[in-house]
């Protein structure tokens, strides 16, 4: 026992646990996924499985995403992703939902299965339904050779490493990393960009790894402020537009392993029911950065005040007007709009870890959470 003991301690390479290990892996996990793929002198994506495939991806008239849980999020930033930048239309399903709903799919479908473990049964089955129906099943899975990459038409792997926190953390930002290059990829043979803007976003894509280290140094202050709001009993997460599933993915990690309840919302929705709780004992943490409605959800943030919650902004560096209002901010580097839930993820990440170790709970293994679920 003692030697496992060991072997778990060198494991965790000086780290108190896992998830915080992967927290700070991720710059190398975003660079892993897309090395050899983003060739930014040449200006080329390179994805085979979707090069094989292009003609299915060009003729599709949609893209449905399966997934569940975290991967589930990153499908929903997918989905701003990719209408966005390829204008394809995009529905994003609970593989759960989806299986059992009786849904119309057409041999004209794509349908893009988002799995870290590749084992998720609800996923696995969802995949299934949609072949059975004559479309084309592309997974991005991280496990490699598991049951979902091998029951899909394509695919692409995230190159995150072994997850091995129950909460899931690199998985979700190498999913992004990936989905973003698939987009990138159909955006420029449809023709949807022009070739500036594509340039830029390779080069931007490029520097998140840096920006993700940059986003990390504010532990310490992210430490802090979990010291204050570690016994809260609610949170809420708002966020809009691309920052609208890192509002929701957000409150997952506080979930599941802090136990302590939180919701995420769209900001704007929030005049729509949960203004309702706000008092002077609700944290609200908004994701306030630069580009993406910025004056609106600052004027979400008076709302918020006004009520006497506590505000903590997640902002871009040198941010002013969120500082005045906000009782703390946490400070990420400048990107492109749909590459911010990259870096505005992270301290999201850390506040949950923080606190869930606070608290004493064991952060890498939740109560009642599986890290892949093979039951329905
Ligand atoms: C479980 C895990 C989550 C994960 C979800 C989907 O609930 O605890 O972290 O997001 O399954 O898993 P998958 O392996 O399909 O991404």
């Amino acid at each position: 026992q003692k030697l496992q003991l060991n072997l778990e301690q060198i494991e965790k390479g000086g780290y108190d646990h896992f998830m915080l290990k992967e927290i700070y892996e991720q710059p190398l996990a975003i660079k892993d996924t897309y090395r050899g793929r983003l060739l930014v002198n040449e200006a080329i994506i390179k994805l085979s499985g979707v090069e094989d495939n292009m003609k299915r991806f060009l003729n599709a008239d949609r893209i449905i995403i399966v997934a569940c849980g975290t991967s589930w999020h990153a499908g929903l930033v997918a989905e701003y992703i990719f209408e966005d930048l390829a204008r394809i239309p995009v529905e994003v399903e609970y593989a759960s939902e989806f299986r059992y709903r009786n849904p119309v799919i057409t041999e004209k479908d794509v349908v893009i299965a988002i799995s870290q473990s590749g084992e998720t049964a609800d996923t696995l089955a969802a995949i299934k339904l949609a072949k059975s129906k004559g479309a084309f099943v592309f997974g991005v899975c991280n496990v490699v050779g598991s049951s979902i990459a091998r029951e899909t038409d394509a695919g692409a792997y995230t190159h995150a490493g072994p997850e091995i926190g129950v909460a899931s953390t690199k998985a979700f930002t190498t999913q992004i990393t990936i989905l973003t290059l698939i987009a990138l990829r159909l955006a420029r043979a449809k023709g949807t960009m022009s070739s500036s803007d594509y340039r830029r976003q390779l080069q931007e894509l490029e520097l998140i790894p840096e920006k993700v280290t940059e986003a990390l140094k504010a532990d310490k202050h992210i430490q802090a402020i979990a010291e204050t709001y570690k016994d809260s009993r609610n949170m809420l997460y708002l966020g809009r537009g691309y920052n609208f599933p890192v509002a929701l993915e957000g409150a997952l990690k506080l979930k599941e392993i802090s136990y302590i309840h939180a919701e995420g919302y769209p900001a704007a929705e929030m005049k729509h029911g949960p203004i309702a709780l706000i008092d002077e004992n609700m944290p609200v943490i908004v994701i306030a950065t630069k580009k993406g409605h910025y004056e609106k959800v600052v004027s979400n943030i008076q709302e918020i005040k006004a009520r006497k919650g506590k505000i903590i902004g997640i902002v871009t560096q040198g941010d002013v007007s969120v500082r005045e209002l906000a009782d703390h901010v946490i400070e990420i580097p400048e990107t492109l709009e749909n590459l911010s839930p990259l870096l505005t993820t992270i301290p999201l990440q850390l506040l949950s870890y923080h606190i869930a170790v606070m608290l004493g709970k064991n952060v890498d293994q939740p109560r009642n959470l599986a890290k892949s679920v093979t039951v329905e």
